[in-house]
């Protein structure tokens, strides 16, 4: 038997500005709201994905393991999605590279699913374009339609009363966006988290008192958000995401039962870049679904910044910028 060729993706992790937090459809993963990102240019994750023609079943294997429990299952389930689109029934070989740690609020779900959406429609020759793509790469994970763009990115949530949710919902870049933006991560701890954020999403929907607040805020600050990059605005641009991210986690701590990300050492750095704000500093802050804190300042200044924050922490810092598109790095000819 001849080897089915392989394709090969590269995509990138992207930090929301305005977060997505909550779905209004879980199986098609269509959020409540629109979210706004920034592709960042570290963290790259590389998957190949290799049609197995007479194969019993998918293998999957991410950073050297064989999957496993709930990332096979996501993994598998996306597959099913791509073979559904390409009306074909052969199993695939998905092999997946991270940099970044899994699961600590780096989302290494939005680069993965994103490559991996790029890579199985190639491999399984789906003809889409990059609308198409984020749409696909969104029903692996939500944050991964973002990932398909480079830049600032913004994710349509789609009308409520949408005819088609799968159709109205999908990402695209920000062109008219005007700011160099630099990203300090503070890699306060690496490892997996106790709650996956999807459980945690559906379990502040449900419960939080403070979640319908939150949610009506969000899409004000995401119609500011881009009139503040539009003018290339970092002040108005610091203080929407750090408001946002704030509000989000005040939705997930006050959840039944609450889930609590921050750590002691989140808020001694969310306190920091306070401080650093108030002596002057361009800082604002921002969370995901872990306890890392990342930190929005000048691109001219975050490596002085990122030198103070590891001092202050004794922890790893980073710096990042805005990345890339997610690309098909070697295809199966289409
Ligand atoms: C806090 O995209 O990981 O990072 O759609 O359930 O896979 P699922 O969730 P996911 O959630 C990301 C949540 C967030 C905020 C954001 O990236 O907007």
């Amino acid at each position: 038997m001849r080897a089915a060729p392989t394709a090969t993706a590269v995509a990138h992790p992207n930090i929301a500005l305005v977060k997505y937090w909550g779905k209004r459809d879980e199986h098609l993963i269509v959020p409540l709201a629109d979210s706004l990102s920034l592709t960042l240019d570290v963290f790259p994750t590389t998957t190949s994905v290799q049609l197995l023609p007479g194969g019993a079943q998918d293998v999957i294997v991410v950073d050297g393991r064989p999957a496993t429990g709930e990332v096979l299952r996501r993994v598998t389930g996306f597959l099913d999605v791509l073979r559904a689109h390409a009306r074909r029934h052969e199993p695939a070989h998905v092999d997946t590279r991270n940099t970044v740690p899994v699961g600590a609020g780096l989302a290494s779900s939005a680069a993965g699913f994103a490559a991996l959406a790029l890579a199985g429609a190639r491999a399984y020759e789906i003809d889409r374009d990059p609308t198409e793509l984020s749409r696909l790469a969104r029903r692996g994970s939500g944050s991964a339609a973002r990932s398909v763009f480079g830049g600032f990115v913004l994710w349509h949530a789609g009308p409520p009363d949408a005819a088609d949710a799968d159709l109205a919902s999908y990402a695209e870049p920000l062109h008219d966006a005007r700011l160099d933006l630099a990203m300090v991560a503070v890699l306060l701890q690496t490892g997996p988290k106790s709650v996956s954020s999807r459980e945690a999403m559906r379990r502040t929907v449900a419960t939080s008192p403070l979640f319908p607040g939150w949610l009506a805020s969000s899409g004000a600050d995401v119609t500011a958000m881009r009139a503040a990059l539009a003018t290339g605005d970092l002040p108005a641009v610091g203080a929407i995401a750090e408001r946002n991210a704030l509000g989000m986690h005040a939705t997930m701590e006050t959840a039944i039962p609450p889930v609590t990300y921050r750590t002691h050492a989140s808020h001694h750095v969310l306190d920091h870049v306070r401080r650093m704000r108030e002596r002057g500093e361009q800082t604002w802050s921002t969370m995901d679904a872990g306890p890392n804190v990342k930190v929005l300042c000048p691109v001219s200044d975050a490596s002085r910044i990122a030198a103070e924050l590891g001092e202050v922490t004794g922890c790893r810092t980073l710096v990042a910028r805005s990345g890339p598109d997610a690309t098909v790095t070697t295809g199966v000819p289409t």
